[in-house]
């Protein structure tokens, strides 16, 4: 069995927790130090391709659309945006983690073929909800992979992603018609509901996590009506 090697570590702002990433021959980790488990794992990335292909499949055709998609993790669900997305549109890309974005220019580069390299991507440094503060209709489609699920894993601030003021407020920053889709590791109908409370037409999908197989993760599409 081949060990793990520890390639970084780095503190999450203004949360005192670490994030470490590791490797084990072509397979990366990343993870919370400590007992309380991984945040992304490199061999199974399906259902994060699936967050963006599922949200975005509205506008694949369309001219000049923006996408947000928060965090950037290995960078698969990134990657499968701009694949779904025409070739007149941006994607921007919020990481709350500095040593992220830096393990993707370097040893995570390669896992969903360098999509911080692509022209169409923006990166924002910082909180992805500091994206929702302008309640400017800016965005087609809102991807968030931030967590393990609509609960603060990473940083307990996250917390605030997912209640009603910051539907509204995330609400506020989508075009007419626009998606806001969240990946989740478990499926909870308290959150579809909140999602409706915040005047989202709500659907859940189920998929896999490994090509057909594997965990069955949730993915809440909820369209701005
Ligand atoms: C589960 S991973 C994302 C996996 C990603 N979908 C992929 O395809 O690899 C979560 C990422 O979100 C970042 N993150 C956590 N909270 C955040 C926040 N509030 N704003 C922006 N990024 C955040 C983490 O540092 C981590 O890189």
């Amino acid at each position: 069995m081949i060990p793990w090697t520890l390639l970084g570590s780095a503190s999450i702002p203004n949360n005192g927790g670490e994030l470490e990433l590791t490797q084990r021959d072509k397979e990366f980790s990343i993870h919370l130090k400590g007992v309380r488990g991984e945040l992304m794992n490199s061999r199974v990335h399906c259902s994060e391709l699936a967050l963006a292909e599922l949200g975005c499949a509205h506008i694949q055709e369309v001219e000049n659309t923006k996408v947000l998609v928060g965090g950037l993790g290995m960078g698969f669900t990134l990657a499968a945006a701009l694949k779904a997305t025409s070739k007149s549109s941006q994607v921007v890309v919020a990481e709350l983690v500095p040593e992220v974005i830096e393990w993707n220019k370097g040893p995570l580069g390669d896992c969903a073929g360098s999509p911080l390299k692509d022209q169409r991507t923006l990166v924002h440094l910082g909180d992805v909800a500091e994206l929702f503060n302008s309640k400017q209709a800016t965005y087609h489609v809102v991807l968030l992979d931030v967590d393990n699920g609509p609960e603060g894993f990473t940083h307990a601030d996250n917390n605030n992603l997912y209640s009603i003021e910051s539907l509204h407020a995330i609400r506020q920053t989508l075009h007419p018609n626009g998606m806001l889709a969240i990946w989740s590791a478990w499926n909870d109908p308290k959150f579809a509901k909140q999602l409706k409370k915040a005047r989202f037409k709500v659907q859940t999908q189920t998929v896999r996590a490994h090509k057909g197989k594997g965990s069955r993760h949730t993915i809440y599409l909820a369209k701005k009506s």
